[in-house]
């Protein structure tokens, strides 16, 4: 059961944050000077929410944003783990930040994220980084600005990290990146434990928010001028289990689409185990959902898929993506793949290139399998040499990049609704924005247009991306 906690825990939060605007007026007054954060994100965009978070926080308590490392005086790194190579990253950077705090030791160095929710990361953390002032997790990241008054009156490294947590904590500060378009958490965790995966393990278990507090957050955007929210969650398909209330995810999004001044609805990921017809009617029919579903494959080998804990056969992925074309001729359909996981063969690699090419993938992330200490796949003895992940890898990597070519193409000509996202970076005199398929389209317009919706002749295919015409 999840327990929203906005009366006592919120509140103390929000003591806690005027507490630390306290501390930080002192401080400016004995420097002279601004403070500054830097709050750097690894990882998917449930963390990059984290962080708007994080950063919201530390806004409202006086700091300023930073654009750079070198002149902040509070440094956050919101950690991944999904992969090694998102820890490795993270370790590179820690060991540039000790010449940092070397030349400015009131810098505050902090950790959080997956990361931390391992035990030997933080073990070699502390042995190997003492420059780090703060490690927190991802059960308690709304603890922040108690966690950051703690380090200044005392001192003192703190180190906190929680297990597992039922709680929510709402109504806390946020700092969007864009004025209008926010991801909004739907649900919290995962209860999946794909055999590969970490996320079960460092995320906790699987908590739905309530709809009405998921509502009137939006409500609340929209009211801010936010156009397009994305609902977020590791597997939005099982949305509603374990609440009071007896909602669907297919429901919660017909209450979205309500929501008057709202013109985009988006939702990651879904599981294609629990992904139900009635979805498929309610994205069909309600114009706000836009047409792209992100429904990661892993592998299109039914042995493979089997091991992996994932609970559907290449059959019935492939039925699923027959229906979604059916119903939505113009949808995109994007997806995750790992190439190398235990035991996999030539052969299942070819099955994998056997659904790119049935589903028409308009995009895809292809990852290398990363061994993740704890998790079933770990400790099987067959891993697959490195050398053949490398050659099995760019195979797909091949036919994915082949197949997103070819499908871009077939919207070339074609007039579709954009929401302008900013002025673009190499050209002043245009701007980019992206299409419901998520397509990024770039055509001549000014600052105004940022933000709005508009529609755009997509007159030149760049292979993954479009150079457009504003119509009217
Ligand atoms: N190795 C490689 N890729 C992984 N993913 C999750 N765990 C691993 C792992 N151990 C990929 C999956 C998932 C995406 C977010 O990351 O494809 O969908
Ligand atoms: Fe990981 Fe599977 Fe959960 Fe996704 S559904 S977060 S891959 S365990």
């Amino acid at each position: 059961m999840s327990s929203e906690n906005k009366g006592t825990e919120g509140l103390r939060q929000l003591e806690y944050i005027k507490k630390l605007k306290n501390i930080v007026n002192e401080k400016k007054k004995e420097l002279s000077r601004d403070l500054k954060y830097m709050v750097t994100t690894f990882g998917c965009q449930m963390n990059e929410r984290d962080s708007e978070k994080l950063s919201g926080i530390l806004r409202d308590a006086g700091f300023i944003r930073s654009e750079s490392e070198e002149d902040a005086d509070i440094i956050v790194y919101n950690t991944c783990t999904v992969r090694d190579n998102a820890d490795q990253r993270v370790f590179g950077r820690l060991g540039v930040l000790k010449r940092l705090k070397d030349k400015n030791p009131s810098l505050l160095i902090c950790l959080c994220g997956c990361m931390m929710q391992e035990d030997l990361i933080v073990e070699k953390v502390r042995k190997s980084y003492p420059h780090v002032d703060l490690i927190f997790g991802t059960h308690n990241n709304f603890k922040f600005a108690e966690l950051l008054v703690n380090v200044y009156e005392s001192g003192d490294k703190i180190i906190d990290i929680w297990k597992e947590t039922d709680e929510i904590v709402e109504d806390l500060p946020s700092e969007r990146k864009f004025k209008f378009k926010s991801g909004i958490n739907i649900m919290f965790g995962c209860n999946n434990f794909c055999s590969y995966c970490i996320v079960p393990y460092v995320r906790g278990r699987e908590r739905s928010r309530k709809s009405e507090d998921i509502l009137s957050e939006i409500e609340r955007l929209t009211y801010d001028g936010v156009k397009e929210v994305m609902l977020l969650g590791q597997n939005v398909n099982s949305y509603g289990r374990g609440l009071e209330e007896d909602i669907t995810f297919s429901e919660l999004l017909r209450r979205v689409c309500r929501i008057d001044g709202l013109e985009r609805v988006r939702f990651m990921t879904s599981h294609p185990k629990d992904l139900s017809d009635e979805l498929i009617e309610v994205m069909k029919n309600e114009e706000k959902i836009c047409k792209h579903i992100h429904l990661p494959l892993q592998s299109g080998s039914d042995k493979v898929l089997s091991d992996m804990n994932r609970h559907y056969s290449k059959e019935k992925y492939l039925g699923i993506v027959k229906k979604l074309r059916e119903a939505m001729p113009d949808i995109a359909i994007t997806t995750d793949i790992i190439v190398g996981y235990p035991g996999e063969t030539h052969e299942d690699v070819n099955e994998t290139l056997d659904v790119i090419e049935v589903a028409q993938y308009e995009g895809a992330f292809t990852f290398e399998y990363s061994k993740r200490t704890g998790t079933p796949a770990a400790s099987r003895e067959d891993q697959v040499p490195e050398d053949v992940v490398k050659t099995e890898f760019d195979r797909v990597l091949k036919a994915v990049q082949n197949m997103a070519a070819k499908k871009a193409g077939r919207f070339t000509g074609r007039t579709l609704k954009v929401l302008v996202e900013g002025v673009n970076d190499r050209d002043p005199s245009m701007v980019t924005g992206r299409t419901e398929q998520n397509y990024v389209v770039h055509f001549k317009g000014d600052r105004s247009l940022v933000g709005s919706i508009t529609e755009v002749e997509l007159t030149e295919c760049m292979g993954f991306y479009f150079l457009g015409r504003q119509i009217g």
